[in-house]
């Protein structure tokens, strides 16, 4: 395992639409498993692939309820939203108020390639991640979406 870099705000990395993985390999699960020591190196509670320059439809999300990897993930359904502060790994410092849903339900495939499906629950924080990170996978970064910036003094 590897801490790889996270590309900073302005790498066009963080601006592509990332291609499905095809290959369930060791290089996946390298990829898999140095996503997430990054992820946890870093304080963070996801990571997408294009994130450490991999583009690659690849996520990896721990919101304290352990590991969730999602290989080629997408959002079948969602219910619910709710307005809430949020930041991302490439944008160190900067928080935005983003509307997301409160509920969401994922179709993804595992490290082996197997499809399963996995949903947030009532946990809101989970299906913000879901949003977030598979936004990354499309090019799409927090700031595009959010209502408005937030400032130091607005944050909890
Ligand atoms: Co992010």
């Amino acid at each position: 395992m590897a801490i790889r870099e996270i590309r900073k705000y302005g790498d066009s990395a963080l601006s592509k639409v990332c291609r499905p993985v095809e290959k369930f390999d060791a290089k996946l699960w390298e990829l898999l498993d140095d996503m997430a020591e990054t992820m946890y190196a870093a304080n963070g509670v996801g990571l997408a692939a294009p994130q450490v320059g991999i583009l690659r439809r690849v996520v990896v999300i721990d919101v304290g309820d352990g590991i969730i990897e999602l290989i080629n993930p997408k959002i079948l359904h969602t219910s619910g939203s709710e307005a809430a502060s949020e930041g991302c790994l490439s944008f160190p410092g900067e928080y935005g108020l983003v509307e997301r849903p409160t509920y969401v339900e994922v179709e993804a495939q595992d490290r082996n390639g197997k499809h399963f499906t996995i949903n947030s629950g009532e946990d809101h924080l989970l299906a913000r991640a879901f949003c977030h990170e598979t936004d990354h996978l499309d090019g799409k970064v927090f700031k595009s979406v959010a209502i408005r910036m937030l400032e130091e003094e607005e944050l909890e």
